[in-house]
């Protein structure tokens, strides 16, 4: 098994001290940084966006991962780029043309990944997987930190765990949502390579131990 990585969510941070919030990520065992984007539309919430990002640049040299959870993702995704983006991951569900965003990721030097909601199933993503950097395997319904994750979720990440083998495949295998200190140690058996903690982390109840 490859050592997980802890990539926390800056959505749980106390906005007003976003510089000992990086301080606390890079203390603790963060090794990338979970940043999501909410635009009010494909989830009910905005929570911030380019020219913040931008800023945030500065307090961090770790990898941001930008977890895009808005409609019409193939609007954004260059300036996304511009303002500091390492991983662009966008949904399946907010675009029709998932292969040629990919692609154009891709030509902007960014790696990609691709998210899926629970009631995504795996199958609508067979045919994209030997082209994405990773896959955001959602376990919670997004749009909101400090949910409780869904169990069946798990099980999905195992199978594309086993899927990878099959197709001798090397994206990387992503968790977010409701992971917390009781669970951790499930969705990293189950094949996480990557583990997003939001509310659990900046609580201090999650400590990272891998
Ligand atoms: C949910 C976001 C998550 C969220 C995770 O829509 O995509 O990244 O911040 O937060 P927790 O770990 O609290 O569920
Ligand atoms: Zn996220």
């Amino acid at each position: 098994m490859n050592k997980p990585i802890l990539a926390p969510s800056l959505l749980s941070a106390d906005f007003s001290d976003l510089a000992s919030a990086f301080k606390m990520i890079e203390t603790q065992g963060g090794s990338a940084v979970h940043v999501d984007v909410m635009d009010g539309a494909f989830v009910p919430q905005i929570s911030y966006g380019q020219p913040v990002i931008k800023s945030m640049r500065k307090l961090s040299d770790l990898p941001f991962d930008v977890h895009l959870m808005v409609e019409k993702p193939e609007l954004m995704v260059d300036s996304f780029a511009e303002a500091g983006a390492d991983w662009i991951t966008f949904h399946l569900e907010s675009t029709v043309h998932a292969d040629r965003l990919i692609n154009h990721i891709h030509e902007l030097g960014k790696k990609c990944g691709i998210s899926i909601v629970p009631s995504t199933p795996l199958e609508s993503i067979s045919e994209i997987l030997p082209f994405v950097d990773l896959v955001l395997v959602m376990t919670v319904n997004p749009g909101f930190g400090g949910q409780k994750l869904i169990p069946y979720c798990v099980e999905k990440i195992s199978r594309l765990k086993k899927i990878r083998e099959e197709k001798g495949l090397d994206f990387k295998i992503s968790v977010d949502g409701g992971v917390n200190e009781n669970n951790v140690d499930e969705v990293v058996k189950a094949g996480s390579d990557i583990v997003v903690s939001g509310s659990a982390f900046f609580s201090g109840k999650l400590k990272w131990e891998y």
